[in-house]
């Protein structure tokens, strides 16, 4: 039976994490939160599809058309099942979740945004959710606000409270920071924002893979999420809206499939979903994605939870025992529903230099602003680099990143 503790069965899912990254030593994928492996099931069902049933959806008459159409659209409930939602139509398949935010900000927002109304982010925000809404801001003259964080690196709700006012209509917020792992209190956030009459959107992508989302008890409007971040394909995120929301908004994009009539000098559009996904989708890839929700729902999000909880905590000792090196966020004493990521930086050191010498050694970690160049801006910092697990890395991974991420260090030290 596969669980979390039986790593040689989750591993054996995953080929790519036990290649050798040369003749003797194996390669150590350090960078989940960019983007996550997908298991063998997953190239399974893609497979199947383009070798088995192959087919436009929604327009063949024809039996293969039919049963792409059924995949699909039973990959559009799992979404909704897991996000517990109360209806499919409240899913719209997009190419990922920076559109997914594109289409709010664009259909509802400027449809319903004044002159002078403030749109609430935070300043830990990945670029997704703040260029489409800087876009729709100087189209309708209003104000893009940022809530700060705290010392600690998490979200000053006092900040928020003071930034939240009548002119707030939508507060966008990402529910774990991609950059500083925090878990943002988005109940309490969308408790605030409902007695305000603000409108509430959740950026998903990093907490989808590791924590429950019930979009219901959150009490939030909008939540957009990412397939490739949650062990399904790239191409493919979606954008969750309330039915009464997606109702009143307009659709964004034009062409076949979204479609009830059109006429020489009108179209008239057709039923939700479908309203806002014009031309061909991604289907093998929502079957793919489909296959994705399966897989970690049989692990169970509180068993992947407990398990990167325990190896974070161990990841920050490993690294809290490095002279000099400082992360930022939360430790996971402060916050235990951080994410198990952790962004560092140690003065005199680029953090460029730590990754590109870390992948001649064959570990893979990320560095940079990770799109989140506000962030670094108001932290005063250039980059980080940021190693990022999930339930297939294990402590022995930590270990050997641990030990190269010394070298590396010391090398630099003796060579700046
Ligand atoms: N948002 C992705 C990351 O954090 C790409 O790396």
């Amino acid at each position: 039976m596969k669980t979390l503790e039986n790593f040689r069965l989750i591993r054996e899912d995953f080929p790519l994490l036990d290649r050798k990254f040369n003749e003797e030593e194996k390669l150590i994928y350090l960078d989940h939160a960019a983007t996550t492996q997908k298991p063998k099931q997953v190239l399974k069902k893609i497979n199947d599809y383009y070798l088995n049933y192959n087919a436009n959806v929604h327009r063949g008459a024809h039996q293969l058309s039919a049963k792409a159409t059924e995949k699909f659209e039973n990959a559009r409930l799992s979404i909704k099942n897991y996000i517990k939602a109360n209806s499919t139509k409240e899913i719209i398949f997009t190419r990922n979740a920076t559109e997914a935010i594109n289409i709010a900000a664009r259909s509802w927002g400027e449809k319903n945004l004044k002159e002078n109304d403030e749109i609430l982010l935070s300043i830990m925000e990945h670029h997704s959710n703040i260029v489409p809404w800087q876009l729709v801001a100087e189209r309708n003259k209003c104000k893009v606000k940022f809530t700060k964080i705290t010392n600690d690196g998490t979200l000053d709700i006092e900040d928020f409270k003071n930034k939240l006012n009548k002119k707030t209509k939508i507060v966008s917020l990402v529910h774990i920071s991609n950059t500083l792992g925090c878990c943002n209190p988005i109940k309490k956030i969308a408790q605030l924002s409902k007695k305000n009459g603000s409108l509430v959107l959740v950026d998903a992508c990093q907490s989808l893979a590791h924590t429950e989302v019930d979009v219901k008890d959150l009490n939030i409007d909008f939540l957009a999420g990412s397939g490739h971040k949650l062990c399904g394909p790239t191409g493919i995120g979606f954008l969750w809206a309330k039915e009464e929301i997606l109702n009143k908004m307009p659709p964004l994009f034009g062409g076949g499939e979204m479609i009830q009539d059109v006429f020489e000098e009108k179209s008239t559009w057709a039923d939700l979903p479908h309203k806002f996904e014009a031309g061909t989708p991604a289907i093998a890839e929502a079957i793919g994605l489909s296959e994705a929700l399966n897989y970690i729902s049989i692990l169970g999000l509180n068993n992947i939870q407990k398990y990167e909880k325990k190896l974070t905590e161990y990841l920050f000792e490993q690294l809290h025992s490095i002279k000099d090196l400082n992360i930022i966020g939360p430790n996971p004493y402060q916050d235990s529903n951080r994410a198990s990521l952790a962004s560092f930086f140690i003065k005199n050191i680029h953090s460029n230099d730590i990754a590109e010498i870390l992948d001649s050694k064959g570990i893979c970690i990320r560095s940079g602003n990770h799109c989140c160049q506000p962030l670094h801006k108001y932290l005063n910092i250039n980059s980080t680099a940021r190693v990022s697990m999930n339930f297939t890395t294990t402590k022995e991974d930590i270990d050997i990143f641990i030990e190269k991420l010394e070298e590396t260090i010391n090398f630099l030290r003796i060579n700046s």
